[in-house]
């Protein structure tokens, strides 16, 4: 398996990242290190310029983010974690299947509508061909598996239309179509303020999410003010249909439990949230403090964190060039490597 994921630097890293991906990128690289395989994980700063990032805070958000993954349970002896913009390939082969992916595909993407909301015409031309950069990185390195949550399933399907599309055209076997790899209990984590909004960093409200460097108190607050209904807990998640905010809460119980619904909602079947909410708050609690104990010892030695992430780039770099050079040859393109 060679195991390809990247996060955006903007901001701290919240529980919707957590469980939806990067629980899972801890669990996959330990089994891939046992077996083997390469496990690549980046801090997408190449993805953060599509909108418009403060270039020092760019900066500090990207050793953040990189002391937050290592908190969370990264391991450079297992896994090869950098940054996007230490490894110019990236770019590169973007260059390259931009003129492969077709205007249409792009047309259908999700995310970008969001994004860009009513402001389209004044969104950037790299937000609109974000996409195809994300294809680029997991093309790049014959990726097979890529652990996400559920909003970047849309993403990872055009990546294997393209690399459909390029292999077709040109006539190669180059390049490999990824798989996703989506957690099922924490696919989608909610806002805790409104069920049916994605838990995301760029929302405003900072009580609508849970975020890593959260201490202890604000942590139960959230989850004490989180909205909710008056009913009490149903005994089966079908039940649960209709009622988002109060299935939001029990699928974040379910995942940190490594548990279904069904067996939480046996437990806790008839209760009302009075009840719920101190029980959750404690296993968030609990799950949370060891990792942000961690960060906070990790992210002040900057010195270290450029270390781990300019050795994992170096790596990076080598594993991508063979598939680079390749896309270059197959498009009849001139190098000086030949
Ligand atoms: P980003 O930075 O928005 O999110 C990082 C990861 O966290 C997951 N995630 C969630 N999962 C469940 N519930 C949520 N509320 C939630 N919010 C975020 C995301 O699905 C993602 O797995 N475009 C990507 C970064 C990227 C990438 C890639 C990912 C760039 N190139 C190549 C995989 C492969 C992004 O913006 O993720």
């Amino acid at each position: 398996m060679r195991i390809v994921s990247g996060i955006q630097p903007t901001g701290n890293l919240h529980l919707g990242n957590y469980l939806g991906a990067i629980r899972n990128w801890v669990r996959m690289q330990d089994e891939n290190a046992a077996k083997g395989g390469d496990t690549l994980f980046f801090l997408a700063d190449l993805h953060a310029i599509t909108v418009y990032n403060d270039p020092a805070e760019l900066t500090a958000n990207t050793r953040e983010m990189a002391a937050a993954l290592l908190a969370a349970g990264v391991d450079p002896d297992k896994a090869i974690l950098f940054n996007q913009a230490r490894v110019p390939a990236h770019a590169e082969l973007a260059w390259l299947l931009f003129c492969t992916a077709r205007i249409g595909w792009l047309n259908r993407m999700t995310q970008f509508k969001e994004k860009s909301g009513k402001n389209r015409e004044g969104a950037s031309i790299g937000l609109y061909a974000y996409p195809v950069l994300q294809a680029a990185d997991v093309l790049l390195y014959g990726t097979t598996h890529v652990p996400v949550g559920e909003d970047q399933k849309q993403h990872l399907e055009l990546a294997r239309d393209i690399a459909t599309k390029f292999n077709t055209d040109f006539g190669t076997e180059l390049f490999v179509l990824p798989e996703p790899t989506i957690p099922p209990a924490a696919a989608r984590i909610m806002s805790l303020r409104d069920g049916s909004a994605k838990m995301s960093k760029s929302d405003p409200s900072d009580a609508s999410r849970i975020n890593l460097a959260d201490d202890d108190d604000t942590i139960a607050q959230k989850i004490r003010k989180a909205k909710t209904d008056p009913e009490p807990l149903p005994a089966t998640a079908a039940e649960l249909d209709g009622r988002p905010e109060a299935k939001n809460l029990v699928a974040i119980y379910a995942a940190l439990n490594d548990e279904s619904v069904d067996q939480v909602l046996a437990d806790f079947a008839g209760q009302g949230f009075g009840a719920f909410k101190p029980a959750l708050a404690e296993r968030l609690v609990e799950t949370l403090r060891p990792i942000r104990t961690r960060f906070l010892e990790l992210r002040s030695d900057t010195t270290a964190l450029d270390r781990i992430l300019e050795q994992g780039a170096a790596r990076a770099r080598a594993l991508a060039q063979p598939r680079l050079d390749g896309a270059y040859a197959a498009l009849g393109l001139c190098t000086s490597r030949g």
